[in-house]
């Protein structure tokens, strides 16, 4: 079994490159079914997760080949629709998939993804909206069997929450329905943006992606195109993170700043200075940090909930009671018994976890249980004293390229044994 070796409290200094964003590519693989010709996905990430959706798209039928960031998808002979529930297990946001197999393909059989590290993860909203554009939903013994007899029809989709798989799920397939979609409460997060963006440069009439109303005119066709993948704005908050809890400068490259807004108060709030270029963020972090008052995960362009848990762990060595209240997920507090274990002071109740700054961490065996809070456990190893053994691997890599090379390359003394 593998693990993580690291031996803490080294500095680190340099400049680290964001990859492409793990839940941009995601959508815009899927997305790319619905597409008449080639698409090049460009800086997409080496990670576990892309490798699934690679497996998913040449299981219906389409060609896909990869070489470095780039991600060549040949969508025209896409004749399956079903995905085999190994692979819906493997990664729970291949529920992505369902409103592009049915738009391209008019019925899709799947499983559901099922419940897990995060607590249960309901996919109503989705199945609720495609039904309003027509689609046929049978839901037995775990799978669903789905089908569109008149074809997908726009509709008007209020959504009770800003879902983000649920938005993106509408958008695709609302692109090639009869007639104009419209969704209300949809998420705003920048991957929403990447997404509408790829599309409408194929030939779809997306407006207002980014805002709270969307609205997709159905198109008769798509065609390929080639496109550029956003950073990813998880890795880049968990990078800077790493250079707080070990009091280090860090050029964070290849980001868009914007699109780290709401992490920046909280890193600011701990003491961090923090420089802005057009493309890079510089983290300047003081000996040691100041408590965070509160941090409140919201949809976006509130915290994101996925940058919860490695600013916890930063939290866990600042001066005074840090407070985080989890509102997206019903179970994301996985991570704070390991981190009890590297000697963090923490106190989960319901959905507040209380973080009492302590001088210091010290090294321990540790188990990630889901890939966020893996990175956790690899930002609080680099701060604690002696050795901190990370196991579950499997979870970080499925979003984070290379993590320990690069922690290394940074002088962190860290290794994959
Ligand atoms: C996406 C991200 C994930 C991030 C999350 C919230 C991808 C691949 N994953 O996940 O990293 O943590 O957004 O920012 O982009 N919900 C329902 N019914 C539904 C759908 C969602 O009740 O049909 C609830 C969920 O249980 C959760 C909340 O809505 O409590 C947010 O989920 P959602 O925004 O859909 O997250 P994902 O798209 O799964």
């Amino acid at each position: 079994m593998s693990k993580l070796l690291i031996h803490g409290t080294r500095k680190l200094e340099g400049e680290v490159q964001i990859h492409g964003a793990k839940n941009s590519t995601l959508p815009l693989m899927a997305a790319s079914l619905l597409c008449g010709g080639e698409c090049v996905l460009h800086n997409c990430p080496a990670l576990s997760d892309v490798d699934t959706a690679i497996k998913i798209l040449r299981h219906l039928g389409c060609k896909v080949e990869r070489s470095a960031g780039d991600v060549v998808i040949n969508p025209i002979s896409a004749g399956s629709y079903d995905i085999p529930d190994c692979l819906m297990r493997e990664m729970r946001s291949s529920i992505i998939f369902l409103g592009a197999i049915i738009s391209r393909l008019q019925r899709a059989v799947l499983s559901f993804p099922g419940g897990c590290e995060l607590g249960p993860r309901p996919i109503d909203l989705h199945l609720a909206s495609l039904r309003k554009m027509g689609v046929v939903i049978n839901e037995d013994h775990g799978c669903l069997d789905c089908s569109v007899p008149e074809g997908l029809k726009g509709a008007v989709i209020n959504l009770s929450f800003p879902s983000v798989g649920a938005t993106e799920n509408i958008i695709i397939a609302g692109c090639l329905a009869k007639g104009k979609t419209v969704i209300n409460n949809a998420a705003r997060e920048p991957e929403i943006s990447d997404l509408s963006n790829f599309l409408n440069a194929c030939g779809a009439k997306i407006h207002g992606a980014g805002n709270s109303t969307i609205c997709v005119e159905g198109v008769a066709r798509l065609t390929g195109c080639e496109h550029h993948v956003i950073p990813d704005r998880i890795a880049a908050a968990t990078y800077m993170t790493a250079a707080a809890i070990t009091g280090s400068t860090l050029l964070v490259s290849r980001v868009v700043p914007e699109h780290l807004a709401p992490i920046l108060p909280v890193m600011e709030e701990c003491g961090c200075g923090i420089d802005l270029y057009d493309n890079a963020i510089r983290v300047v972090a003081p000996a040691r940090l100041n408590r965070i008052k509160s941090v409140r995960t919201m949809p976006y362009p509130g915290f994101p909930t996925d940058a919860q848990a490695p600013v916890m762990a930063m939290s866990t060595v600042a001066d005074g009671t840090s407070i985080f209240v989890e509102n997206i997920f019903e179970s994301r507090y996985k991570h704070v018994g390991e981190l009890l274990r590297l000697g963090a002071n923490i106190k989960v109740e319901g959905r507040v976890a209380v973080v009492e700054g302590v001088k210091r961490l010290s090294g321990a065996a540790v188990e990630a249980s889901d890939l966020r809070g893996g990175a956790a456990l690899v930002v609080a190893g680099l701060a604690a004293q002696g050795t901190t053994e990370v196991y579950g691997l499997h979870h970080l890599d499925r979003g984070y390229e290379c993590i320990e090379k690069n922690l290394a390359r940074l002088g962190a003394d860290i290794k994959r044994v």
